[in-house]
């Protein structure tokens, strides 16, 4: 287990002990599974709480904010429903979310990667496509999108909030998110994208239509969300009439390679290149995910992961090796964003050789 000291929510985290029993046993990396629409919808709990994320952006706005499903939440859903949730491998020990809920932060490799939380590049992310040229919320709209180590998804949710902002349009969006861990989409991602969307002008005639249910659709405010089948029915109304199709799959980087048969106009990471012997696979699968014709692919990350050895550097010795170039996989990195204050974080945009 190593836990990162610098990531947004460090103040609030604790080490536990007991999780350092879960690396003893032999551990099989997670394998890939869809995961669908219907699927998340019925795991949704009756009531969502949520608190406001404030998110820094360099455009004179300032900051954005974006309503976030609350941790203890999603703990209390586990708890009620009975604990072990994450399908497992063979070889390793029956592993609930519940064991990360609490520690968001602490890594267990190929068990639990960290999505639980928001990290801190994530936001820059946001940041970086805010910029972008975005008139009447077009930019996103009729694109491919896959965010890969998604964690909670702040990117995806800005841009699908984006989408929701945006004009009804024939041109189809895909918005595909990845997470090692199953529960992070079922319990965090998802509840997310339900909360940009009734954020948004896109749920106003369900509002409307339950006003007794309905929080203020402020996301600067802390609330609570009833779940209610009419609320499901119209979110997926939203979706079909936004033309946006969402996909989800969890598993190892490896997994979804190997499944993987759309490419992406737009693919985005953040905080995913901590760990050094697991670049290959992640190169390999950003490659595979991009188009061929001028992808947006953005790779969001601290300069140098203190304790666990990964950064920029190696990132980038990486991803022009030649063992990337045999398996036609080499690229260049360009910094299109960067700060420098604390430790340095930067957007690096990938172009493939
Ligand atoms: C530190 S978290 C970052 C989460 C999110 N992108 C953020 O910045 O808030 C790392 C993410 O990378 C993914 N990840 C790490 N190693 C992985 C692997 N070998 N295969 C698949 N996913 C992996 C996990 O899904 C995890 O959510």
């Amino acid at each position: 287990m190593f836990k990162f000291d610098f990531g947004i929510e460090d103040d609030e985290v604790t080490v536990p002990q007991q999780e350092a029993d879960l690396t003893q046993n032999e551990v099989q990396p997670e394998t890939f599974a869809n995961l669908s629409l219907a699927q998340l919808l019925d795991a949704l709990p009756p009531l969502i709480s949520y608190s406001p994320l404030p998110i820094p952006l360099s455009s004179r706005r300032e900051t954005a904010t974006l309503a976030r499903r609350d941790l203890f939440d999603a703990r209390f859903q586990l708890i009620s429903e009975g604990g072990n949730d994450e399908p497992t491998t063979e070889s390793s020990a029956p592993v609930s979310a519940l064991n990360f809920l609490d520690v968001p932060s602490d890594i267990v490799p190929g068990v639990y990667e960290g999505g639980l939380k928001t990290w801190e590049c994530s936001l820059d992310l946001v940041d970086y496509l805010d910029g972008l040229e975005n008139p009447g919320n077009s930019y996103f709209s009729g694109k491919h999108i896959l965010e890969v180590g998604c964690g909670t998804g702040m990117p995806s949710v800005y841009i699908l909030y984006q989408l929701f902002c945006g004009s009804l349009s024939n041109a189809s969006t895909y918005v595909h998110l990845q997470d090692y861990n199953a529960s992070v989409l079922k319990l965090i991602t998802f509840p997310n994208i339900i909360l940009a969307w009734y954020m948004s002008p896109a749920s106003a005639e369900y509002r409307a239509s339950a006003p007794e249910e309905c929080p203020p659709p402020d996301s600067t405010l802390p609330g609570e969300l009833p779940i209610t089948p009419a609320l499901k029915s119209a979110f997926s109304g939203s979706l079909t009439s936004h033309n946006i199709n969402l996909a989800f799959s969890s598993g190892s980087w490896e997994s979804l390679t190997a499944h993987l048969d759309v490419k992406s106009d737009i693919v985005l990471t953040s905080e995913t290149i901590y760990r050094t012997e697991a670049l290959p696979a992640l190169i390999a699968l950003l490659r595979k995910a991009c188009t061929n014709t001028q992808p947006l692919c953005l790779v969001a990350a601290k300069v140098l992961y203190f304790g666990v050895g990964g950064g920029i550097s190696e990132f980038v010795r990486t991803l022009e090796s030649k063992g990337m170039a045999l398996r036609g996989c080499a690229g260049k990195a360009e910094s299109v964003w960067e700060r420098k204050l604390g430790v340095g974080r930067k957007i690096m945009r990938i172009e493939w050789a």
